[in-house]
């Protein structure tokens, strides 16, 4: 068996050689150049080949991952192969839609194929780990990173881990087009305070146990192999020396036997975080609270044979640790054969593939969320209509790809402009109206760049006028969101409002495409604009996806998961919030209630909101109660509209007095239903001791009487209620 495998090969390993495992480097020489000789680059290639290093991160392509294999393989004393790690976010070369947008989706079974690719694509190329799926919740869209994860709900965000982590690792991890997966970050990160990444993180035990840990719970139970901890600390404490977390209720509660890597440098971040004296002491922290593989702060290989001889570190912890890494090698078939990644051949025929491209145009049609469509201004018609396409974003072919395309080339996106062109045989006229400023490490601000010129204006103002529709794609670059990006402001970047409002002027008929990688505050546009379509960063085949959509060939379906603001000023805003003592206005006039004086409390856009081009009507709302711990719900789906559509049914339900208080509302089901004009379907949903349930604030499961309410629609605002009652 493997573990009598791993026992074995434990049983040999000196404690420098059981440290090494615990040892992640990043690329840190071109392997088809030179030897290093000096510096860091020369001690890292010494370690190599003393077997110091367990796994590196960010060497790709067949050649060289082969290269740095053969090293440990061939060179070190026991020939352990390394575990090559990536970030396959969405996609390796081939780019799918950022997570946030796959997400819209509400498809599972999609989002699990386009992990699939991936890992396919990715493997091909030598890797043999991704560093997703990000399964953290974030409520905040002032949050670069809300671009890598699932949106704001624990229930769809669970169910999203584990069809990521599915797909990504397969039914059988060592086959050769399977990666081992990794849930991070472990744990809190989205909940960084005003949105700023890596901030400081404070949350209650109600949150962390309902919201925060339930989907890296889900990515347990699906068996990821890997779990990334955090940068950010939790009540006071570093997520990466943070023993509760990791060693109390990940590999303790959870029982988790794969392993934690750090985030990168996070160990060493501890001193900067006020938590560590020094490096040694970062190191003896991370370690003991139960981080097993280092990567990039470069201190367990320095620091921890020392630590292990003062007594500061036990060896059974090193040995716990090596033991995890070397069981995930196992899995991976990484001893069997070293190279089992490595081949030319497939590299060169899986890379891009057809079978890959069509899983990413499909992830991207479904990504697409129609947020408003007055006087049916959408789908275009596809003969006599003279299109105006405005924006930079619709010419870009980088910035459909996000911001995690590490694999990708700049520049292989197909823009919105292409796909319109060749998808039409309209005529297309285009103008840029403005440019776009961004960097990709830095913006605007930073660069001392003037971002208001207008210059493109009056050009955008003509190809307008003479078009019977004009299409703006406007928002965020895909550098403008992503990590390190959060933004105080979240409406549209640069001066692409006042171009917006000054193409209005002379044409109204405006379907505005937005590219962003965050919910954005658009009042404006939604009080003026007849059409919005929220396109995301939807990868390679962006705009064939997009063209597909406008012109009707596709119907939209796609659901928001996450709540987009009226104003910045409200955030962090969420459809799942707690009532308080002073909900409603008492009566007109009335001050002392919770609210703005300057701002409603409603969103713009409510999680679980979407449009199709046909329309859905919900009746017959029925519950059954079975038994105190299962509940029957069904309803009367009929598409009401002339065109076939799918739509997500979606089940709310709110516990409505409780020892901790529960949500207004909370997702307790979803189904993808398609039906044809006129065609009803009665949706079945079940809900069990799981979903009736909740975590006290000592995080244990409580399942307690009362009354409920249920709520099921195509939106988190629907009104078509039924209730309740557990004994
Ligand atoms: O996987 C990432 C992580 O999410 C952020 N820091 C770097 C890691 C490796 O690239």
């Amino acid at each position: 068996t493997i573990e009598s495998k791993v026992d074995s090969l434990l049983a040999i390993m000196t404690l420098e050689e059981k440290i090494g495992q615990m040892n992640q480097y990043n690329g840190f020489w071109d392997v088809t150049g030179p030897v290093p000789e000096n510096g860091d680059a020369a001690k890292k290639y010494d370690d190599l080949r003393k077997g110091l290093v367990g796994s590196m991160l960010n060497v790709r392509g067949v050649k060289d991952v082969r290269a740095v294999q053969k090293i440990a393989v061939e060179e070190t004393r026991l020939g352990i192969p390394l575990i090559i790690g990536f970030d396959v976010i969405h996609g390796y070369k081939t780019i799918s839609p950022i997570p946030l947008a796959e997400s819209a989706s509400w498809d599972l079974e999609a989002i699990k194929k386009s992990a699939e690719v991936a890992a396919e694509e990715a493997a091909a190329a030598g890797i043999n780990w991704t560093f997703a799926p990000m399964v953290d919740i974030s409520r905040d869209a002032r949050w670069g990173r809300v671009m890598e994860g699932s949106g704001e709900d624990t229930y769809l965000s669970s169910k999203i881990a584990v069809a990521r982590v599915k797909g990504f690792q397969g039914e059988d991890l060592s086959a050769h087009n399977t990666i081992a997966a990794c849930a991070k970050h472990f744990a809190g990160y989205g909940f960084a305070e005003s949105g700023r990444d890596y901030n400081t993180v404070d949350v209650g035990t109600s949150t962390l146990y309902n919201t925060i840990f339930p989907p890296f719970q889900a990515a347990n139970e699906a068996g990821v192999r890997t779990f990334m901890n955090s940068f950010n600390e939790l009540n006071g404490v570093p997520a990466t020396g943070n023993k509760y977390l990791q060693r109390e209720i990940l590999k303790h509660q959870w029982g988790f036997s794969g392993f934690v890597v750090s985030d990168w440098g996070s160990i060493a971040e501890m001193i900067a975080h006020g938590h560590a004296k020094d490096g040694a002491h970062a190191t003896e922290l991370a370690v003991n609270a139960g981080s097993d593989m280092d990567m990039e702060s470069n201190l367990y290989v320095n620091e921890l044979v020392t630590l292990v001889k003062e007594g500061k570190v036990d060896e059974q912890f090193i040995t716990d640790a090596a033991r995890r890494i070397l069981r995930v090698k196992f899995e991976l078939g990484l001893f069997d054969d070293p190279y089992k990644y490595c081949n030319e051949e497939r590299e060169q025929s899986v890379t891009g593939s057809k079978e890959i491209q069509d899983a990413v145009l499909d992830m991207a049609k479904k990504s697409i969320v129609l947020l408003k469509n007055e006087n049916n201004v959408l789908p275009l018609k596809k003969e006599g209509q003279k299109i105006a396409v405005i924006g930079a974003l619709a010419n870009d072919k980088t910035s459909p790809l996000g911001s995690w395309r590490i694999g990708a080339d700049d520049g292989t996106a197909v823009s919105v402009l292409e796909g319109l062109k060749a998808y039409s045989g309209n005529q297309v006229t285009y103008a840029k109206g403005a440019d776009l400023v961004y960097g990709q490490t830095v913006f605007a601000r930073e660069l001392d760049i003037n971002v208001s010129d207008k210059s493109g204006f009056a050009e955008a103002k003509q190809v307008a006028k003479q078009a019977d529709v004009v299409i703006m794609v406007l928002g965020e670059h895909g550098f403008q969101s992503g990590e390190g990006r959060s933004r105080a402001d979240i409406d549209l970047p640069g001066v692409q409002q006042e171009l917006l409002e000054e193409v209005y002027k002379v044409n109204k008929n405006i379907v505005l495409v937005l590219n962003n990688g965050r919910p954005l505050s658009i009042n404006w546009a939604d009080e003026h604009i007849p059409a919005i379509v929220e396109a995301w960063h939807l990868g390679t085949q962006s705009g064939n996806a997009i063209a597909q959509v406008l012109y009707g060939d596709y119907n939209p379906s796609g659901k928001l998961p996450m709540t987009f603001p009226r104003s910045v000023g409200q955030l962090p805003l969420y459809y799942n919030s707690k009532s308080t003592g002073r909900p409603n206005m008492p009566s007109p006039g009335e001050v002392f209630w919770s609210h703005y004086t300057d701002v409603s409390n409603t969103p713009l856009y409510p999680f679980g909101y979407g449009l199709s081009y046909t329309t859905f009507n919900y009746t017959n709302l029925k519950v059954n109660v079975v038994s105190n711990n299962t509940v029957e719900v069904s309803v009367k789906l009929t598409n009401t509209g002339k065109l076939k559509g799918k739509e997500v049914v979606q089940l709310y339900m709110q516990d409505l007095f409780a020892s901790v208080t529960r949500p207004v509302k909370e997702l307790k089901g979803f189904e993808l239903v398609e039906l044809n004009p006129n065609e009803s379907k009665t949706i079945n949903f079940k809900l069990s001791k799981n979903e009736l349930g909740f975590y006290s604030n000592e995080g244990k499961f409580l399942l307690e009487p009362g009354d409920f309410k249920v709520y099921v629609g195509g939106s988190s605002n629907t009104t078509l209620e039924a209730k309740f009652t557990l004994e």
